[in-house]
């Protein structure tokens, strides 16, 4: 199927969307991140519209809303971080929407922190350019898991960081 892929700014219309896609179980199995409750989803997306040091946007495909990426700041560094609902997996879609959003987020380095065992994520990042420069072992996680993380960048650490 020829699939049409776009990045676009976040629009409120998009978060119902995006609040089933994070509902979904498989998901968050495979990124152990848990789902928020619609008031906590709501207030949660309200900060990140209103704030101007987060970079978001929605993944279309076909037209249709498949997901989100952000770029935001943790720890004094800049991270992405991306989802989609299931039904668009497997399709490419997460490479070429990191890829477009590179190409409109030139902050460098650009940082990733992944689960280990999450290969389709280390792949998307990979297939955009992104190295493995760390691990972060034995972290807990908001179920009370333990996981291990690896650290994966995009460009040179000791970079200056460009807007
Ligand atoms: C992770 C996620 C973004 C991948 O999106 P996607 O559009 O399916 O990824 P792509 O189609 O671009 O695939 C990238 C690579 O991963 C591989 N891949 C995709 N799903 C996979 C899976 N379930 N298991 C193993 N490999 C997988 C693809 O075959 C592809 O490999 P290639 O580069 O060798 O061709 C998507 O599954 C998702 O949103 N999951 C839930 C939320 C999440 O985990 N977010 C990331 C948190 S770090």
């Amino acid at each position: 199927m020829n699939n049409d892929v776009l990045v676009r700014e976040v629009t409120q219309d998009d978060l119902p969307v995006l609040f089933d896609q994070q509902l979904e179980p498989d998901a968050i199995q495979m990124a152990s991140f848990p789902p928020r409750e619609w008031d906590a989803f709501l207030t949660h997306w309200t900060n990140i519209l209103a704030d101007c040091n987060v970079t978001k946007r929605t993944i279309l495909s076909n037209g249709q809303v498949a997901g989100y990426i952000l770029g935001f700041e943790q720890d004094g560094k800049t991270h992405v971080g991306y989802w989609l609902g299931k039904k668009y997996w497997g399709q490419g879609i997460a490479t070429r929407a990191l890829k477009q959003f590179l190409d409109h987020v030139k902050v460098r380095p650009l940082y990733a922190n992944v689960t280990e065992n999450h290969i389709a994520s280390i792949k998307v990042l990979k297939n955009c350019g992104f190295t493995i420069t760390g691990y972060k072992k034995d972290i807990t996680n908001s179920h009370n898991e333990h996981l291990n993380e690896v650290i994966l960048v995009l460009g040179c650490e000791k970079e200056k960081k460009v807007k």
